[in-house]
């Protein structure tokens, strides 16, 4: 009978330590949560915007304090089980936020809380930008945030805040990274520690744009900077117009002085049916940021005839910005380059790719292939109203490397190979032009990349590309004096 007892203990015993889910579930406060497949709240809980994205974990782990993630971090490391951190879920590329051993949910970490006489936003660290736009809607206030509002605060500021990370507001305010004031942080050794300009600044540094590589971050403190009504609009094109769309882009590039505005382009190629793509068309976006529109702002773009257009204003920066659209139905995978300013023949080149992968991949499913460009000033990164411009991300703040993000949408499963392939080609094909035509920073290979659109897993994605020699020589230093144990290493991402 005792034996007995012994043997069902031991059992008990092992099945503990070979599922990490039961060990994780007995060291957690109340108020989190476990979730096992198939039920909704996990379902919900590892969604992404991109199917392509999701893998099925063996639990989602929903901590509601930082001592909940000291207790996940330590389970995960003494087993040594992958395990994934997702914020927003936006992560384009598999295995980011996302994984088959334990999937960290940040969902009760959503808060935002303004503090209008300090002048500074804390947000959680899984908190989406609509959270952030609606509860500071009406405030006067709002932060350097993400353009597209329903992406996470937690990938997009600790990947730099670039495309739309380059917010709105980069030429007047900078990076997202620019205006963090402090972070709150769990480290791989489960200590709950800040990082600031005075409290340890070399994590601080690395933070801005390294990613998940040093713990999970519960907070992100942002400096408040006066919000008044705005003006935005989306405008489309067709194929006939888009060498006119382009030479306003430049134009806009080259002449525009106004910190306040600010203009996306998107090359974009859409299917006609019958597994063949149309030319490419331009899709932009205008926005103002400011209550009243300059005499002439913009008007090289209105005096071309749109297929379809928005123009409001003045409207509330949170009617700009619009609603959760939710996660799409497609499967996707994204990438990046970077330029120095564009050329109106460079554009060609690029519209000239994107004819050429629709008739590739026109009849393998793709039904959106889009190559985004964002015209920033020549000051956007250095001469602006930054709290501070020390971040791992970007390498180099002048000459300004203008972010370009490129998306393939498809539907079907069996062409997730093409479709990285495909993309990984377009990319080099991208680059090899803009080098052919000088507009390659010499000193930056591939032409630096925005980590957060890069593809994982090709030549032209690794991490010196985003950083720079002298910024990763930084970060591999932070990284082994804040996980010595390669704590970080058991979640995907990008790895320093
Ligand atoms: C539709 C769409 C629009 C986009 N628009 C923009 C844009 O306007 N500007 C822009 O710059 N980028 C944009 N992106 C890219 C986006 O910034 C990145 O995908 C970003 O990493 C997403 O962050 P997330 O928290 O939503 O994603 P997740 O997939 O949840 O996280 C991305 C990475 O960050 C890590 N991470 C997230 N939160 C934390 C945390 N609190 N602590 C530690 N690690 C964490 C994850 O582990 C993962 O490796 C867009 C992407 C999509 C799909
Ligand atoms: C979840 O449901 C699917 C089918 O709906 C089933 O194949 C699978 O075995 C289930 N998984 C678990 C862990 O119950
Ligand atoms: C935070 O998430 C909870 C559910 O987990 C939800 O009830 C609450 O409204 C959210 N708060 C914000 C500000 O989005
Ligand atoms: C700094 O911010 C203020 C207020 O938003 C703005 O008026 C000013 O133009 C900005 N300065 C620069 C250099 O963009
Ligand atoms: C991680 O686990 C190893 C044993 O595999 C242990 O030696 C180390 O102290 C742990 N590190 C942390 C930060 O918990
Ligand atoms: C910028 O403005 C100058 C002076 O008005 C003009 O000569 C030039 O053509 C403009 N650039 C573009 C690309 O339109
Ligand atoms: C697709 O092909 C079918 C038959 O081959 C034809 O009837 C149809 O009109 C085509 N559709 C388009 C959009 O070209
Ligand atoms: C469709 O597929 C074939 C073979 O895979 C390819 O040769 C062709 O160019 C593709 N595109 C169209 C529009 O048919
Ligand atoms: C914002 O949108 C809401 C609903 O669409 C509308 O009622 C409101 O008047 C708008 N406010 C501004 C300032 O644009």
């Amino acid at each position: 009978m005792k034996s007995l007892q012994v043997a069902l203990f031991l059992a008990a015993a092992l099945r503990a330590a070979s599922d990490p889910c039961a060990t994780i579930s007995s060291s957690l406060s109340p108020d989190a949560k476990v979730y096992y497949p198939n039920s909704t709240e996990y379902t919900l809980a590892i969604e992404h915007w991109l199917l392509s994205s999701i893998q099925q974990p063996q639990c989602v782990v929903e901590p509601s304090s930082a001592q909940d993630i000291a207790a996940i971090l330590k389970t995960v490391n003494a087993t040594k089980t992958p395990f994934a951190v997702k914020g927003g879920g936006h992560a384009s590329n598999v295995g980011f936020s996302s994984t088959t051993g334990v999937h960290i949910s940040l969902a009760q970490f959503n808060h935002t809380r303004l503090d209008a006489s300090a002048k500074t936003v804390a947000i959680g660290g899984g908190t989406k930008w609509i959270s952030v736009y609606t509860t500071l809607d009406g405030t006067g206030f709002n932060v350097v945030g993400g353009r597209n509002p329903s992406v996470g605060v937690g990938g997009f500021t600790l990947g730099g805040g670039t495309f739309t990370g380059y917010s709105w507001k980069s030429n007047a305010h900078g990076l997202a990274i620019d205006n963090l004031v402090q972070v709150s942080i769990v480290l791989p050794d489960g200590t709950a520690t800040t990082a600031s300009a005075t409290s340890h600044p070399d994590l601080f540094f690395a933070l801005k744009g390294g990613f998940n590589n040093f713990g999970v971050v519960t907070e992100f403190t942002f400096r408040a900077i006066p919000q008044d009504l705005v003006f935005g609009g989306h405008l489309s094109y067709a194929a006939a117009d888009l060498a006119a769309v382009n030479a306003a882009v430049v134009a806009f590039e080259q002449n525009n002085t106004d910190t306040r505005a600010a203009v996306v382009h998107g090359i974009t190629g859409l299917p006609a049916g019958n597994g063949t793509f149309a030319a490419p068309v331009a899709a932009v976006q205008l926005f103002y940021d400011g209550p009243t529109l300059p005499e002439g702002m913009f008007s090289d773009f209105f005096a071309i005839p749109a297929v379809s257009s928005t123009w409001d204003g003045p409207i509330t920066f949170l009617n700009w910005s619009g609603t959760d659209g939710g996660v799409s139905s497609l499967r996707g995978v994204f990438h990046a380059f970077s330029t120095l300013p564009h050329t109106p023949e460079f554009l060609q080149d690029v519209a000239d790719e994107v004819s050429a992968f629709g008739n590739e991949l026109g009849n393998k499913s793709a039904v959106y292939l889009s190559v985004a460009i964002e015209p920033f000033m020549k000051t956007a990164l250095s001469n602006n109203n930054a709290t501070s411009r020390s971040s791992a991300y970007p390498p180099v703040r002048s000459p300004v490397l203008l972010p370009s993000n490129i998306f393939f949408g498809y539907l079907d499963a069996t062409e997730d190979a093409t479709m990285h392939a495909a993309i990984a080609q377009i990319q080099a094909n991208i680059v090899a032009k803009a080098q052919a035509r000088g507009l390659i920073y010499p000193e930056s290979k591939g032409g630096s990349i925005y980590s957060n659109y890069a593809l994982a897993g090709t030549d032209g994605a690794h991490v010196i590309d985003f950083y720079g020699p002298a910024h990763l020589a930084q970060l591999r230093s932070v990284r082994a004096k804040f996980d010595p144990d390669s704590v970080m290493k058991l979640a995907g991402g990008w790895k320093v």
